[in-house]
């Protein structure tokens, strides 16, 4: 019997929770990205004034659009205690309400500090679905189906930023109250929501819980729901002992050994955020103003961004692990660099009366290409793959937090950049950061494509450099 008829297949209840589970990255996406068309409405309905050089209003404006990834980050800091605690499955059915809850407030708000509040609820739904979603996928799936449906909810999310971007053409120009426009780009936002809740209340929750539980009956009865094969008793023995390999804590990651890692999966995050990606994906439509696009016409490009951005996530997942993590990186960050340094020029054009608007478009295009192919996916893959099983929970929820804390710096400081600075500079300054992640690549990542989770285990404890994690084992190599 071959190896692939010996695993045990998942039944199609599998792909109704993929697709369940992965609505929570849609919601990611366009909870995240509808405040790129909504935020110019939300300031005329509030009567905050759109081209001030006040440092208080743009710190204002930094915050409304910051909340969420605020949120994001106390979210994913809380979100190992709920998954523990409540399980997948009941913290995923209570982000669903925190999402709706979030959409109705913002789109009802008779105040921007209602808004903010629900910016605020939306993002705690962020992030803790963020970590939980992924785990929750990648325990109801068998092995053979695992890396799939966990980038499939990566791929969930750029979707999910595409689709906020139509919403916001399509409200802007429909509804012609500019009070009542932005209402109807954050209440749609409902619907997925209320599709995750209902969706949800259907699902199993993740055997792997229910067994770390001690709920040995029930986790039985979900894996023969899952499975096939009526016999899961050799199933339920993997994953028992795959938890008795998981007893590290968090400490353990800042141990010398694993120190460099954590510092690695930190220092990619850091850097994804510092190229600059969410001051085009929640500020986009206002750079394009800067660069010379006008009324529809910016609202357009932002969705060219979401097409892109979609079209190159999914051509990053063929050649992932193909061309491999590091060549993906060193193209990425350097392609990145030019086309960043190429927005800050044209922007610079702008701003002296020559319009270069063409220029900047295909610029901002390239580089989100770039970024979707290499910067965008590659860390989270990396992380997945470097830490060894007893603290990949804890360091993946460390770097999730750099993710989401240097998010939300990026995201409050725009606005202060851009009147202290100017838009160019600030372009500059993420090319900048760009041309710092060609180094921090050719330095720490290691090449981690088609090498064995366990090799590379075996490599990190016998003390060799980051770089080389992902090298045949040498011969005389103990553990
Ligand atoms: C980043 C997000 C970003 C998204 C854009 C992700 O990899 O972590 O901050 O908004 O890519 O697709």
């Amino acid at each position: 019997m071959s190896n692939s008829a010996k695993l045990n297949q998942p039944n199609r209840h599998i792909y109704s929770i993929g697709i369940v589970a992965a609505l929570a990255g849609f919601l990611f996406g366009f909870d995240t990205g509808i405040i790129s068309g909504a935020q110019e409405y939300i300031f005329h309905t509030f009567g905050i004034p759109e081209t001030a050089a006040d440092q208080a209003i743009a710190a204002l404006k930094g915050f409304i659009v910051a909340a969420v990834p605020l949120g994001a980050l106390f979210g994913a800091t809380v979100s190992g205690l709920f998954a523990e605690r409540l399980g997948r499955r009941r913290s995923l059915l209570f982000t669903s309400i925190l999402f709706v809850a979030g959409a109705l407030m913002t789109a009802f708000a008779g105040s921007i500090h209602m808004v903010i509040l629900g910016r605020l609820i939306m993002g705690v739904a962020i992030g803790i679905s963020a970590m939980i979603a992924p785990m929750y996928l990648s325990e109801i799936a068998p092995p053979q189906m695992r890396g799939t449906l966990v980038t499939f909810f990566q791929l969930a999310i750029t979707i999910g930023l595409m689709a906020a971007f139509i919403t916001n053409f399509i409200c802007a120009h429909w509804v012609s109250d500019a009070t009542l426009n932005w209402r109807w780009m954050f209440g749609l936002g409902g619907i997925p929501a209320a599709g995750l809740f209902t969706g949800m209340l259907a699902m199993p929750d993740s055997p792997r819980w229910l067994l770390a539980k001690g709920r040995l009956d029930e986790a039985r009865k979900t894996l023969q729901y899952l499975y096939t094969k009526k016999d899961v008793t050799s199933d339920i023995e993997d994953i028992q002992f795959s938890l008795s390999r998981e007893e590290g804590s968090w400490r353990d990651c800042f141990s010398p050994r694993l120190f460099p890692l954590l510092v690695m999966a930190f220092g990619l995050f850091v850097l994804q955020q510092l190229s600059g990606i969410n001051a085009i994906m929640y500020y986009g439509p206002s750079v394009f103003e800067k660069a010379g696009f006008g009324g529809s016409g910016k609202l357009l490009a932002q969705v060219a961004i979401g097409l892109i951005n979609v079209g190159m996530t999914v051509v990053s997942l063929q050649l992932i692990d193909r061309a491999g993590r590091r060549r993906l990186l060193f193209w990425g960050f350097s392609g990145m660099c030019v086309c960043l340094a190429l927005v800050g020029l044209c922007l610079s054009l702008a701003e002296s009366g020559l319009a270069a608007h063409w220029i900047s478009l295909i610029s901002v295009l390239a580089f989100i290409g770039f970024f979707a192919v290499s910067l965008g996916p590659v860390p989270y893959l990396i992380m997945s793959e470097v830490f060894p099983l007893k603290v990949r929970a804890s360091g993946m929820a460390i770097a999730s937090c750099a993710n989401w804390g240097f998010n939300m710096l990026v995201t409050e400081s725009f606005p202060i950049l851009q009147t202290t600075l100017g838009m160019a500079p600030t372009f500059l300054f993420f090319a900048f950061w760009t041309a710092v992640g060609v180094y921090f690549t050719w330095k720490f990542v290691p090449e981690t494509k088609n090498r064995p989770l366990e090799a590379i285990e075996v490599n990190l404890y016998a003390g060799r450099p980051l770089r080389e994690l992902g090298e045949p084992v040498l011969a005389q190599t103990t553990v």
